[in-house]
């Protein structure tokens, strides 16, 4: 592998020179061509350099220190841009305007940028997978991503995100992973999620969750991995991981989890969970500290009442019309909330409101009690862990950007073509930039063999 990697640098480098002769090349850069591609990561640039070639469909500018980005840097032509890793502290929404091949933008790790226009991203109509992971990010301004529809792959983590805007995700109906660990969110709201029709993989570690909104992730029928471990929650209903028809790992762990009556929707949904989840350590009631919610049995929960169980309920031989009734009665205000109902009245009545603003909550229909927001705890000593079955953290490997290593789900679609890097990748910029080439050596071996032919 990497003695073929070497032999195609060797082919780039005098192909490279070849192509300086005739279409010119920025200095300190290598370039290629079909696609065009003009390589100049690592190499202490502090601006974009002169002369990059107007068709160049790649560009790896990773691991210099760039800090600007503005309009005409580029052309639209481009189809990759890799320019993380360096020092950008401002981009002009306009550095992209018109770039509709646009496939994949990195601008990971570029701690300093800290806030994006809202227009920065628009109208890039092909975008596959957009990196912002390391930014500095506090917040999204709402229509960031407006019009992405293509995207698969958004990494936001290990920024400073407090909120989330209603919607902000709404037109992205082709998301796959949306990575939001490491940042500072502490509620979710009804339509933070809305539109995410087809995501896989939803990363939320590392927060500080604290209020879900029951319907919070209404949309996500195709999601497969919920992570939401070490973070704030003392409560969550069954009825908020209800609509996670297709749920295969749920990491909960970490979380000072209360196991009173308030816990039996949880531990019902778990019973009948079957895919694979972590453990949920109870944190109160004193007596049930250290235990795993998911090992308690129904004693532990037969001095609660019906209305403090969702589930419970379906235990009995109601008819139709019963369930209906005690439904409503546990919920006087909200008598529309049979899951047949849920898109009408209810979506309605909540469509008109204003967004939630950071701070604010909606009454009434949330997965967490209000008291959790000033509970800030985490849990101490959590107590002996049974994890023969469990689920294992997921430790990020920040060396790599994020690894997947540990992740037993099946590798993410790809578009055809020359192999794809994957979304997940180590970032040394030499080897990337021979990944694609590499698929191509064999061509690239023709053209020199007819150039020496040529020559003779
Ligand atoms: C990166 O930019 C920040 C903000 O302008 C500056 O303080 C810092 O020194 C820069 N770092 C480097 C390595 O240039
Ligand atoms: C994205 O979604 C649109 C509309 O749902 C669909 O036509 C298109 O094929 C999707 N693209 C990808 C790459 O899945
Ligand atoms: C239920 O209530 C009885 C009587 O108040 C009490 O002795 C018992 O410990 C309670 N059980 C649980 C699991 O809370
Ligand atoms: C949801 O939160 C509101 C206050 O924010 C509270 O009044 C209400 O009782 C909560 N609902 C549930 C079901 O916990
Ligand atoms: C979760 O948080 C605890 C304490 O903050 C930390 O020790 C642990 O490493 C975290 N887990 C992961 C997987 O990062």
């Amino acid at each position: 592998m990497l003695r073929q990697g070497g032999f195609v640098e060797l082919l780039l480098v005098l192909l490279g020179l070849k192509v300086q002769v005739a279409g010119g090349c920025p200095s300190d850069c290598v370039c290629y061509p079909s696609p065009m591609t003009v390589s100049c990561q690592a190499h202490n640039f502090v601006t974009i350099p002169e002369g990059i070639p107007e068709d160049s469909e790649r560009i790896f500018l990773q691991n210099n220190q760039i800090t600007l980005l503005l309009r005409g840097h580029f052309s639209p032509s481009m189809v990759t841009l890799w320019i993380y890793s360096n020092n950008i502290t401002f981009i002009d929404p306009n550095t992209f305007e018109g770039f509709v091949n646009l496939e994949e933008l990195d601008l990971g790790d570029n701690r300093y940028l800290r806030a994006l226009a809202a227009d920065t991203f628009q109208g890039l109509v092909k975008l596959h997978a957009l990196y912002l992971y390391k930014c500095g990010l506090s917040s999204l301004p709402s229509g960031i991503f407006g019009g992405l529809h293509n995207l698969q792959y958004l990494y936001l983590q290990d920024n400073h995100i407090e909120f989330l805007q209603d919607d902000i995700f709404v037109d992205l109906v082709n998301l796959s992973h949306l990575f939001l660990h490491g940042n500072k969110l502490w509620s979710l709201h009804q339509n933070t999620f809305r539109g995410l029709i087809n995501l896989d993989r939803l990363l939320m570690h590392q927060n500080q969750l604290q209020w879900v909104h029951r319907r919070a992730f209404h949309d996500l029928r195709r999601l497969t991995t919920l992570f939401l471990f070490n973070n704030s929650l003392a409560e969550l209903q069954g009825d908020c991981l209800a609509p996670l028809g297709a749920l295969e790992f749920l990491r909960l762990n970490g979380n000072p989890w209360g196991c009173d009556c308030k816990a039996r929707s949880l531990w019902e949904w778990l019973r009948r969970f079957r895919g694979s989840s972590s453990s949920v350590l109870c944190e109160a009631p004193e007596r049930m500290r250290g235990k795993d919610l998911k090992e308690l049995r129904a004693e532990d929960f037969r001095n609660c009442s019906g209305a403090e169980s969702l589930h419970q309920i379906k235990t009995h031989t109601f008819s139709t019309a019963d369930r209906g009734a005690s439904k409503s009665h546990r919920h006087p205000h909200h008598p529309s909330k049979e899951k047949g109902k849920e898109n009408g009245a209810e979506n309605g009545l909540h469509s008109s409101q204003p967004a939630a603003s950071p701070g604010s909550r909606k009454s009434g229909k949330n997965c967490t009690s209000p008291k959790s927001r000033h509970r800030a705890a985490k849990p101490g000593s959590p107590g002996p862990r049974k994890s023969v079955h469990e689920l294992q953290d997921y430790v990020p490997d920040y060396q790599h950007k994020f690894s997947f290593g540990t992740m037993p789900t099946a590798p993410p679609r790809r578009k055809g073509k020359c192999t794809r890097r994957p979304p997940v990748r180590p970032p040394s910029g030499v080897q990337q930039a021979a990944g694609c080439a590499g698929a191509r050596a064999s061509s690239l071996l023709a053209f020199v063999v007819a150039l020496a032919a040529i020559i003779r």
